[in-house]
């Protein structure tokens, strides 16, 4: 386990990456093509901002990303992105629409098993209800979850309104971690 957190850490480092995180979206983009250029993006849980940049090449100068988090982010220099501290539960995204959503967001985990997976589903359950409002017809979703018992709930809720939903657990990510991605393509109205 530390050996493959050392591994993508040292990466992360080296490559100039904000956070190892983004090479679980590199791993994502490689396998479900979520992204393409000029894409209009919704990152909910940014901070420091390594999804960020993997999401700049895959959109290109043409593209756009808005990203929030609770926590400060160090500004970017290129003009296609936009940060908002804030919370999501507070933050109004109603007139606004993207062509990709994704969230990386977390709970802060308290040791307590159940309450950690039930606070991740209920990001999950908020991140789909703006999607819900935000995301345009064929756009895509990508959600970090834990796989507790309201999981399968959520997928099955997932299906009903997107074409394509599969679940992905990236190399990068580690084995150790209860953490997998839920991706969505394909929104249908
Ligand atoms: C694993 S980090 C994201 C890493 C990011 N994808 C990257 O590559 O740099 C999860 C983030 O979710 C944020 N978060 C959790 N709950 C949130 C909420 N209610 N509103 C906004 N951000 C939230 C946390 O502050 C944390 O920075």
């Amino acid at each position: 386990m530390y050996k493959r957190k050392d591994y993508f850490y040292k990466k992360a480092k080296e490559e100039g990456f904000r956070s190892r995180a983004a090479y679980k979206l590199i791993e994502i983009q490689k396998k479900y093509k979520i992204f393409k250029k000029g894409d209009y993006v919704l990152d909910l849980g940014c901070a420091p901002g390594g999804w960020i940049q993997v999401v700049l090449k895959f959109i290109g100068k043409d593209g756009r990303i808005k990203g929030i988090d609770l926590l400060d982010v160090k500004p970017f220099k290129e003009e296609n992105v936009e940060i908002i501290k804030g919370d999501i539960y507070e933050y109004n995204f109603e007139n606004e629409k993207f062509d990709v959503i994704i969230s990386d967001m977390a709970p802060n985990t308290s040791g307590i098993k159940h309450a950690d997976y039930y606070r991740s589903f209920e990001l999950c359950e908020y991140a789909f209800k703006i999607a819900q409002n935000c995301l345009k017809n064929n756009g895509n979703l990508v959600m970090k979850i834990f796989q507790g018992k309201e999981f399968n709930e959520l997928r099955g809720v997932l299906k009903k309104n997107f074409k394509e939903v599969s679940v992905f657990k990236p190399k990068s990510s580690r084995s150790s971690s209860v953490e997998t991605y839920i991706v969505c393509k394909g929104k249908s109205l």
